[in-house]
């Protein structure tokens, strides 16, 4: 039987660093208040767009794989900040990379649900012999969507982009199972209700101009729900009992949220990776960027089985179970790298004070 598996894992986190004592300084918060409620310290500031660091991301993922692009048939972006409506972000991604031309190229958006959904496509189209090879890179830039006078959003986001190369195995690991689904009755309770994109504000937009806005509440209500059934379900369908779970890799919004989905999963917290604190929410990039550092920390030895949960704006919601293979170190390394900035923080977020309006404490 065909089987998909991760050969491959990258990461790109921009260097930018806006931690919560630089939030203090700008608006009405406190390092306590996030710490308690979400489990954030600090996130990164991209200064630049989301195909840049999902070719980063990318190009390192080939090299553990022991790839090169010319081997890779499909590429999935999996992002709500692309760099343009037209082309899609795996356009701009697949030029970086220098793909040639028969390899297609698509976006996912489900939110930060989108790499679960773009790993169990994957997993499908090279389980059905349709595609061989599959990069699936997920990259947000949801700095540049924040309204830093809207306390309750701003804190939460930041930037980052994961990649991962899925392949054909014949041996028993690999994807077992996965379920993704949609709670469209939830849909007003997150949203960037115009067309924003993520290089927008620091083009020519004027106010108004809405970044992301949420109902936290209902969103954190529902999620928890979610991700609970999902993981659940997954675990089931892949024909494992709970105690063969040995690591959840939950998307990172928020830390009550893990430790409820890790409680419906009846998992110690050895056994849930979490970096929330190093990077805040990075919508589709948290999973595979926490996969790229769970495996460097030693937390998934061979034959793991490894849960992936998310939920996001939709709502999109999703749960996979997948089982390690042998290896679990790159097979290559590569030397890839962001371009460096010479802009500091406060003028990487001045787009968004431009369009959105000065936070308090800076006006
Ligand atoms: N600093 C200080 N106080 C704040 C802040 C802040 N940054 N933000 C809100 N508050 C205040 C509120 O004004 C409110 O004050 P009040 O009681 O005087 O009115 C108080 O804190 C409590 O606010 P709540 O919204 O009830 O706080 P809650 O405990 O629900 O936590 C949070 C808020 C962290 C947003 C939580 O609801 C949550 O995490 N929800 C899920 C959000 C999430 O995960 N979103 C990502 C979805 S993924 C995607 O697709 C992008």
């Amino acid at each position: 039987m065909t089987r998909a598996a991760i050969t491959g894992w990258g990461k790109c986190v921009p260097p930018t660093v806006l931690s919560n004592a630089d939030l203090e300084r700008m608006i009405d918060t406190s390092d306590e208040w996030i710490t308690v409620r979400s489990g954030i310290k600090e996130r990164r500031i991209s200064h630049v767009e989301p195909s840049e660091m999902a070719a980063v991301a990318s190009e390192h993922a080939l090299a553990a794989a022991g790839r090169d692009i010319g081997e890779i048939d499909l590429i999935i972006v999996a992002s709500c900040t692309s760099d343009s409506v037209i082309p899609a972000t795996a356009a701009h991604v697949h030029r970086l990379l220098g793909a040639p031309v028969p390899t297609a190229a698509f976006d996912l958006n489900a939110n930060c649900s989108g790499f679960v959904y773009s790993l169990i496509n994957a997993a499908k189209m090279i389980e059905s012999g349709m595609h061989s090879r599959v990069l699936v890179a997920a990259t947000e830039r949801l700095s540049a969507l924040l309204d830093f006078t809207d306390r309750s959003t701003a804190v939460l986001f930041g930037d980052a982009a994961g990649a991962v190369v899925v392949e054909p195995t014949e041996e028993d690991h690999g994807l077992l199972s996965g379920f993704v689904q949609m709670d469209s009755s939830a849909l007003g309770y997150l949203e960037v209700p115009n067309d924003g994109l993520s290089g927008m504000p620091a083009r020519s937009l004027e106010p108004p101009h809405g970044g992301i806005t949420m109902n936290g509440r209902e969103v954190f209500r529902r999620a928890v729900v979610a991700m609970g059934d999902l993981s659940v379900r997954a675990v089931a369908e892949a024909g494992l009992g709970l105690e063969e779970v040995d690591l959840l890799i939950p998307h990172q919004a928020n830390m009550r949220i893990i430790d409820a989905t890790a409680k419906r999963l009846k998992l110690p917290s050895e056994k849930v990776y979490t970096n929330i604190h190093a990077y805040g929410n990075t919508s589709a990039a948290t999973i595979p960027v926490a996969l790229v550092e769970a495996l460097e920390q030693g937390y998934i030895s061979a034959g793991a089985n490894v849960v992936f949960a998310a939920f996001g704006g939709g709502l999109t919601a999703g749960a996979a179970v997948l089982r390690w293979g042998e290896r679990t170190e790159p097979l290559g390394r590569s030397e890839a790298s962001l371009a460096p900035t010479d802009r500091s923080l406060m003028e990487l977020l001045e787009a968004n004070f431009r369009v959105y309006g000065y936070p308090e404490k800076l006006r």
